[in-house]
């Protein structure tokens, strides 16, 4: 089979590895790849937004499947240009991305359909919102309703942080039309966990939990990031948690796509928010979490392939996705600076060394060849990836193998897991 991913980082870097491992794969191809995507996969030079191109790219090549990475061509409608041209594509369809597209559409959808999400105002102005936050009290969630590179969140703690943010979101336009609507939206607290699952449009097939660390700073402190770190099993999701995700959240989130008219297919995932109230649903994605996939699919038994054409087809024949017992962890090597402004093209050494200790596997997420040398090419820069017995033994491992990896200005958080480690411990 001929296969086309789309997009250029770490959790691309995941699926190329996996893939690559189906015995039905001939032919890899990656638009646009990295440094490290391009050891697995043939790299071709179209961004993820330019849809028509890449589709001309896949009738050209007669692709028998597309797997679409981030979300932004996702919501441009990638899908529905494919399936025009009756090109098979892994994810949601313009009308089903509208669950991570458009904050205001995924809250009052959840809503109508009795899924668990904290309270939240619709603001169409800077005075509507302020209102709002006064009215709800601090601290409260300003909410961007459209894309915005994972930073349409702001939490607001006083009255000062919420004038710097309303400046942010409607005078500087920080984030353009993506804030000409916004939510006001109860703040919860409780523990984060990411819960994704394939979805054929009707019928569901969860994947292995995993819990992200998005802030940048240890101790969960500082700006939100992409992502520092991940590991899988979440740990702190229990069976019987996870079972109430499926009934309470997944399965009506699923059914009521499909009820409005917008059949979902691809990877469904819901950022929860485990709160002593209960669970509540803080955002839905509709593609796979990075770096969550990174520490998933190294778990994963099944081949990755066949359950992603099915999901495409609209039809899954697998009836079940094994995994591994073991755990992996994940950390995230940035460049100094991320998640503002960071230095590209610094050398990079000591990989080879990285991924020779036991358990270990480096997705790049930012790296190109440059001159016939490995050189840094964007913010977060490496996902250091290890399996393990326990997650202890995979933070371990994976730690061994980041102090390998070197470049200028190199920054990772050094306490990945250990919150949940302490929670079993004291459990
Ligand atoms: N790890 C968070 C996300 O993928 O959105």
């Amino acid at each position: 089979m001929r296969v086309l991913v789309i997009g250029s980082g770490g959790r691309e870097h995941a699926l190329c590895w996996k893939l690559k491992q189906s015995p039905e794969i001939e032919e890899l191809y990656c638009a646009p790849g990295n440094g490290g995507i391009a050891e697995v996969a043939s790299c071709v030079p179209i961004a993820p937004e330019d849809t028509h191109e890449l589709a001309e790219f896949a009738a050209g090549l007669s692709m028998d499947l597309t797997v679409v990475g981030p979300e932004l061509p996702l919501t441009l409608g990638i899908v529905d240009e494919f399936n025009k041209r009756g090109l098979t594509i892994f994810g949601p369809n313009r009308l089903g991305a509208e669950l991570e597209g458009s904050k205001v559409f995924s809250k009052q959808f959840m809503l109508r359909n009795g899924i668990p999400t904290p309270g939240a105002d619709l603001c169409e102005s800077e005075d509507e919102a302020r209102a709002a936050c006064k009215k709800r009290g601090f601290p409260v969630v300003l909410k961007a309703d459209g894309l915005a590179a994972g930073k349409g969140v702001a939490i607001l703690k006083n009255g000062e942080d919420m004038e710097q943010a309303l400046q942010g979101f409607f005078r500087d336009r920080k984030f353009g039309n993506a804030a000409s609507k916004v939510l006001v939206e109860e703040c919860v607290e409780g523990e984060e966990v990411s819960f994704m699952v394939l979805v054929d449009g009707a019928r569901i097939l969860p994947l292995a939990s995993a819990k992200d660390y998005k802030r940048l700073g240890e101790g969960d402190t500082g700006p939100n990031t992409g992502g520092m770190g991940a590991h899988s099993p979440a740990v702190i999701l229990d069976k019987e948690t996870s079972h109430k995700v499926m009934t309470e959240v997944i399965a009506p989130a699923v059914a009521g796509m499909a009820r409005e008219g917008r059949e979902y297919r691809g990877v469904l995932y819901a950022g929860l928010m485990l709160t002593e109230q209960g669970l509540k649903v803080l955002e839905f994605n509709c593609r796979f979490g990075d770096p969550e996939t990174q520490a998933i699919l190294p778990r994963m038994e099944t081949d990755l392939l066949p359950l992603l054409l099915q999901s495409a087809r609209g039809k899954f024949t697998t009836p079940k996705i094994e995994w591994k017992k073991e755990a992996v962890a994940c950390v995230v090597v940035a460049s100094g600076g991320y998640p503002e402004s960071y230095a590209k093209g610094l050398p990079v050494e000591g990989l080879e060394a990285a991924g020779g200790v036991e358990g270990v596997t480096v997705f790049h997420s930012g790296t190109k060849q440059e001159d016939g040398r490995l050189v840094t090419s964007g913010g977060r820069v490496f996902n250091v990836c290890a399996r393990g017995a326990t997650l202890a033994q995979a933070l371990s491992r994976a730690y061994l193998a980041v102090k390998d990896i070197n470049f200028e200005n190199r920054v990772y958080r050094n306490d990945i897991g250990q919150s949940v480690l302490k929670r079993m411990h004291y459990a």
